[in-house]
């Protein structure tokens, strides 16, 4: 089954055709993040009206790459929620256009399912049930993935996402938006004890986690240094950011694996392409006996293949969207 996905639920305009849930076929990612970058973090009007502007080149793209044409597809895919809402409803729109125009089912899709379908591409081998940690510039969240369109949220943050610290904490030492990726690359080059900072936990919560105590220590060092004049070591900074958020995110983690009994491991959403992270978790999951999965690097981020992916596994368990279907700024993962 050849599904078209599109996904535009933040600062990429991405399509994609993937057969089967697992066989990209073609993808095409536009980003806008150079414009963005102007002003420091997304403005969400901008995105919309770039997204206006390239969905259908994007689209045309898309299939070209493949050597199809819109009669030999099976069905259009979406992201629709999660998300920016005037950036969902570009892709939204222009997915029921091709609908109504073919006649090909419609498939609505949750931007963080996709984000955990990624790893199906990756990972042919990997199938539910596992326990995914799912980090991105706006969720943090543990999910025991009990199928492929049944999930259980184990834990979440409280207030900020992981990706969202980064990036203020990043944005605060001067570095350009998307701060997150800057950070991790200056990271490596510091000394991850020289900054003390809080690793703080939820009380009776131990899988949810809580980033904005810990955003605030970083940057008030930052402020303190430059009132009386002084830099603060960013490479040590880095180092020491990124070690506290990653042992909070590792921490809660593997208790909730051990505590659930899942020995399939998963990480997805832009965050799990963390240098750290990534290491961190290898080591610690073949020390404790744990099969890890992650995404590859360019499917760590927003993309249309894994929207394709999820959109499979929800057309196989009988979610298709009719052609009044909304987007929504918010959605649970639970509910799909
Ligand atoms: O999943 P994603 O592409 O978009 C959302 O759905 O939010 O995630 C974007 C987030 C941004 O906050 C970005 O800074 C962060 O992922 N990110 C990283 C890294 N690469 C991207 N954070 C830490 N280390 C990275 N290497
Ligand atoms: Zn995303």
């Amino acid at each position: 089954m050849k599904i078209l996905s599109i996904e535009s639920s933040c600062d990429e305009t991405a399509a994609a055709i993937v057969e089967d849930g697992r066989n990209v076929l073609s993808s095409v990612v536009v980003s806008q993040v150079e414009e963005h970058k102007l002003y420091g973090g997304v403005v969400p009007e901008i995105a919309s009206r770039r997204h206006a502007e390239a969905i259908t080149e994007v689209v045309n793209e898309t299939l070209e790459q493949a050597s199809l044409t819109l009669n030999s597809l099976d069905a259009v895919a979406v992201t629709y929620a999660p998300g920016l809402i005037g950036a969902l409803l570009v892709g939204v729109n222009f997915a029921k256009g091709l609908s109504y125009a073919t006649g090909l089912p419609l498939i609505p899709v949750h931007h963080l399912r996709s984000h955990i379908a990624a790893n199906y591409i990756t990972n042919p081998e990997l199938k539910p049930p596992f326990l995914c940690l799912v980090v991105s510039g706006g969720h943090s969240h543990i999910v025991a993935v009990e199928d492929y369109t049944k999930m259980k949220i184990i834990g979440k943050t409280r207030d900020d996402a992981a990706g969202e610290v980064f990036d203020k904490v990043a944005r605060t030492m001067g570095m350009p938006y998307p701060g997150g990726i800057n950070l991790d690359k200056v990271a490596e080059n510091g000394d991850e004890n020289a900054y003390v900072l809080p690793h703080p936990k939820v009380a009776d919560a131990p899988y949810d986690f809580s980033f904005s105590g810990l955003k605030t220590a970083a940057i008030n060092i930052i402020h303190n240094a430059s009132q009386k004049g002084e830099q603060v070591n960013v490479e040590n900074l880095s180092a020491s950011f990124r070690k506290a958020v990653v042992d909070c995110l590792i921490d809660d983690f593997l208790k909730a694996a051990q505590d659930f009994g899942y020995k399939t491991l998963v990480i997805a959403g832009g965050v799990s392409a963390n240098s750290l992270l990534r290491r961190r978790l290898e080591e610690e999951c073949s020390n404790q006996g744990y099969t890890l999965y992650k995404p590859e690097l360019k499917l760590c981020g927003d993309n249309g293949a894994m929207v394709g992916a999820q959109a499979y596994y929800e057309y196989l368990s009988g979610n298709t969207a009719n052609l009044d279907l909304n987007a929504a700024a918010t959605m649970s993962i639970e509910k799909g």
